[in-house]
């Protein structure tokens, strides 16, 4: 059985987090708990989110700031209510689901709620990590509740105007009680407008680290992510994987097409362009002009002793090894070479690097792509290694506040397809079609979507151990 590296290495199925959430109201913490659960899926630790705004929900689904009052009993009683059903689906998933990061997306915002949910927490032996953010910027704040908040399904049919009003009481409300966290005894990250400052305090194992170093790197400045493959390289052209072979004559064109294939959705921003260390991703990028950056990490899947051999050959000089792969694609090792797991190891740093940076450009292969863009799009491991990433395109990739925006651009150069579909070898070297002259450039050609995660006030009021793939709650 393929090993999780995390597992493997650092106990992770010892490991039970509850990630407490804590924080007024458009401070992002819905937000982060996703990016979070997103992360540690994409490295295979098996995390959850848990948003009692959902649970509230159930019993009142369109409350006015008056019911976030701590002067009112009933309400008081009903968001309780709310908290220890989710608290109670929390405990029960840890133990019932093999639960590892377990979040509760909530304000948490005095000290006694603190208590209480640690109290229940460490009864079972699970470890507590509080992550606040705490923001004064007025004007951030406004445009969160603009963006997110007024649009809510607790405001379903309201005017914004009002709903933003309404929205500010619900914060006044929460400011009466609210209680910064700096429990000593307890393991806290706080993170001060969006990360400008950040305390950390009694930080006790390594998983703890990898999250809070995590957090510590989102931001919320608008950027893009531009994705291209390689252009077609001749070992393209013959059907072969791996190796270090140059772009093909239609590759080089693809190079020559792709300044001005992103001109206009780049424009003139600054972006910084990055490609593996292999001939075929630098060939593709030297007309590019913007501040280049050579990254090992970013070199093809490793495929050991099938290095150079089409899947044709492999089916036939390693049979029981072309079929273990397509039975299990993300965990098959090459021997002496890589899996779709290891290549997720390797990535976790550029992925950080992603997270932090600002503009990107990345250049490079197949697999690898594959797996950056199941990281953005939060696209399961049984099916990242199977998705379609073809030649000749450039993906970008837009972070929104509860998702990513995808678009993507076709240049008007004919490749071949190196797609493979499971259990087939016969299909490389088939080609991909030329686009409609009108449509190259513009990504109404395949059209922006958005995905990722889920707005946590999308989701149904209340929600069932079922929803657990892709909600936050
Ligand atoms: P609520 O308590 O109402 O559920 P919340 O704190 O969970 O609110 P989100 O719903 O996550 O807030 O708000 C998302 C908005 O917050 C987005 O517009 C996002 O850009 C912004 N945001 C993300 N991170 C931060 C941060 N660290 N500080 C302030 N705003 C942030
Ligand atoms: O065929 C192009 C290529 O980049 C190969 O070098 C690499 O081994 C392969 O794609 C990865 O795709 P898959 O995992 O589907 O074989």
């Amino acid at each position: 059985m393929a090993t999780n590296f995390l597992e493997n290495d650092l106990q992770v199925e010892d490991s039970h987090i509850c990630v407490v959430m804590v924080g007024l109201p458009a401070r992002g913490k819905s937000l982060i708990a996703q990016k979070i659960v997103r992360y540690l899926k994409w490295l295979s630790v098996n995390a959850k989110s848990f948003n009692v705004g959902s649970y509230r929900r159930a019993d009142t689904p369109r409350p006015t700031a008056e019911f976030f009052d701590t002067s009112n009993p009933e309400g008081e009683r009903l968001r309780r209510a709310a908290a220890e059903a989710a608290v109670t689906d929390m405990l029960r998933w840890f133990e019932h689901e093999n639960g590892h990061v377990g979040i509760l997306d909530a304000t948490n915002s005095t000290k006694a709620r603190r208590e209480w949910i640690k109290e229940r927490c460490v009864a079972k032996g699970y470890d507590v990590l509080f992550v606040e953010s705490k923001c004064d910027d007025e004007d951030l704040i406004m445009s969160n509740i603009l963006e997110v908040k007024t649009t809510s399904p607790d405001y379903v049919g309201q005017d914004p105007e009002l709903a933003a009003r309404d929205f500010r009481e619900r914060i006044r409300n929460y400011e009466k009680v609210y209680e910064t966290v700096d429990e000593p005894d307890s393991t806290y990250v706080k993170l001060i407008n969006v990360g400008s400052q950040v305390i950390i305090n009694q930080v006790s194992n390594y998983l703890q680290t990898r999250i809070i170093y995590f957090t510590m790197n989102l931001h919320i400045t608008p950027r893009s992510i531009w994705l291209s493959r390689h252009g077609e390289s001749e070992f393209n052209v013959q059907g072969k994987i791996g190796g270090d072979a140059s772009l093909s004559p239609r590759g080089l064109a693809y190079a020559d097409a792709l300044p001005e294939l992103v001109k206009h959705s780049i424009g003139d921003k600054n972006v910084t362009l990055w490609t593996s260390t292999m001939k075929r991703t630098i060939q593709t990028a030297r007309h590019l002009t913007y501040l280049k950056k050579q990254w090992k990490a970013l070199d093809e899947l490793d495929a050991g002793v099938c290095d150079g051999l089409t899947y044709e050959e492999i089916e036939s000089k390693y049979p029981e090894d072309f079929r273990a792969r397509d039975d299990d694609k993300y965990n098959y090792r090459y021997q002496g070479g890589e899996s779709y797991r290891d290549v997720v190891i390797r990535l976790e740093p550029i992925i950080m690097e992603m997270e932090r940076g600002e503009n990107i450009m990345v250049v490079t292969h197949q697999a690898i792509l594959r797996c950056i863009y199941a990281y953005f799009m939060n696209i399961p491991q049984d099916q990242s290694p199977w998705m379609e990433i073809p030649l000749h395109t450039v993906i970008k990739l837009t972070p929104r506040a509860y998702g990513t925006q995808e678009e993507r651009f076709k240049a008007n150069i004919p490749a071949v397809s190196t797609f493979r579909a499971k259990y087939t070898s016969a299909n490389m070297g088939g080609e991909e079609g030329l686009v409609d002259e009108d449509k190259v450039l513009s990504p109404a050609a395949t059209g922006a979507q958005v995905n990722g995660v889920v707005h946590p006030d999308e989701v149904e009021s209340i929600v069932t151990p079922h929803h657990t793939a892709t909600t936050p709650a």
